[in-house]
């Protein structure tokens, strides 16, 4: 995992990248909103879909289509190579040992609910602790709160400092014998901050705890390597990587994987099904109940080709300049703060400004063509935690320019104007 770079040293690498021929792989991007131009800054909430992906879900249904593992035809052997390849091309991104260890959910929301579900329920008992951080998104909060409460156990939260900075020193003091599983988000979806996942995982792991990290936000910015990072469960979101809704990973390692219960029942997580016994299949197929998503898993494997064929420091340095570009224009704005202002940030400017609710600031900012998300970004504890009750939210993607950067600078101004 590469953490990314300053200002200076990211100008000069930024340099090299062909920002307009990246664009131009994403048809949206030239779409016109109220007559003006798209300055499309939701990318947190979703990516936009290069055409390599739109083609391969388009060529899926039209030449593969069949459904996968079960039928001996032609077309049904095409849709399992395809599928297969896809968890394949996973396994690569996120250098995982073995391709048994992807498994193919909705998201990360339905990863993190498959692992409290069942690692969860097999290891959390009464009197136990789970151990989040006051940064974490809904879903990385409320499936441990629903584990938490059938089991007796305990929901417990490490603190952030004001930057929205993970305090490992803190979380070290609050890591006890009880508990059993750590999760934490590898970027913040509301600050953009970068925790250190890997000292997270290897004191977690000194002290008997399991960690899974919540990589939505992480995948389409970092470099992800599971292995170096240690962690036990890594989750994370296709639509998020430039890939399609509704398809998403849990990556878990295999012994754990190997001993955890299936979630959901169906065709597919079994090996032979009788009214007395059903016998489970191995993972990955024990996790993947019913015929899965396999267009959506096709076109996420066209965005993990499409991520692979950029060159990734060049784009790591040049989402490191729009946003370093970003924090600089936005400071210039008066009664401007940032929210998260994190030493390893990533790609997410949460700002307020003066006397202006954050739906207005979208709102206005949306009739010049520029979208952007405001509330609170399905992370209420964090704005509790911040003393807000809402942010508004630009976040980038690769596609991201210092010309969206102005543009949005542009629009705040005119939002100061029409609350003068
Ligand atoms: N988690 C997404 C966001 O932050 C929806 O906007």
């Amino acid at each position: 995992m590469s953490a990314l770079l300053t200002r200076s040293s990211a100008q000069e690498r930024a340099g090299d990248f062909d920002i307009e021929r990246l664009r131009r792989h994403f048809p949206i991007l030239g779409e016109k909103v109220y007559g003006k131009p798209l300055v499309y800054l939701d990318n947190a909430a979703t990516s936009q879909k290069p055409q390599a992906v739109i083609d391969a879900l388009a060529r899926f249904y039209s030449k593969d289509n069949a459904n996968v593992h079960r039928g001996v035809h032609y077309l049904a052997e095409r849709a399992t190579e395809e599928y297969e390849g896809a968890r394949a091309k996973v396994q690569r991104f996120l250098n995982a040992e073995h391709a048994s260890e992807v498994i193919f959910v909705r998201g990360t929301t339905e990863a993190i609910n498959l692992v409290a579900q069942t690692y969860g329920k097999a290891h959390v008992g009464a009197d136990d602790e789970v151990r989040i951080s006051a940064m974490e998104h809904h879903s990385n909060i409320v499936p441990w709160q629903m584990l938490c409460e059938e089991k007796g156990a305990r929901l417990r939260v490490a603190p952030i400092n004001d930057a929205g900075e993970f305090l490992f020193e803190e979380f070290e003091k609050l890591i006890g014998p009880r508990t059993r599983l750590v999760a934490v988000t590898h970027v913040s979806n509301v600050l953009g901050s970068i925790n250190p996942i890997r000292r997270i995982v290897e004191m977690a792991h000194a002290r008997g705890a399991r960690v899974l990290v919540d990589g939505a936000q992480a995948a389409p910015h970092l470099k992800v390597d599971v292995q170096a990072l240690g962690c036990d469960f890594y989750t994370l979101s296709g639509h998020k990587m430039y890939g399609p809704t509704g398809i998403g990973v849990l990556y878990g390692r295999r012994e754990l994987l190997e001993e955890m219960p299936p979630w959901q029942g169906g065709g597919d997580m079994i090996l032979s099904v009788s009214f007395e016994k059903t016998v489970y299949n191995k993972p990955p197929y024990k996790f993947e109940a019913g015929t899965p998503n396999l267009a959506g898993a096709v076109g996420l494997g066209a965005a993990i080709d499409f991520l692979a064929g950029l060159e990734h420091d060049a784009l790591a340095a040049h989402e490191a300049d729009v946003l370093a570009y970003g924090i600089h224009a936005l400071a210039e704005i008066p009664g401007l703060r940032l929210i998260g202002t994190a030493h390893a940030k990533a790609s997410v400017l949460s700002f307020m400004l003066d006397g202006i609710h954050p739906h207005d600031i979208a709102t206005i900012l949306d009739r010049e063509g520029i979208a952007i998300r405001a509330g609170h970004h399905c992370a209420q504890p964090l704005m509790k935690r911040l003393g807000v009750a809402a942010t508004a939210r630009a976040s980038l993607a690769c596609y991201s320019t210092r010309q969206d950067i102005d543009a949005l600078v542009a629009g705040l101004w005119k939002v100061q104007e029409v609350f003068r």
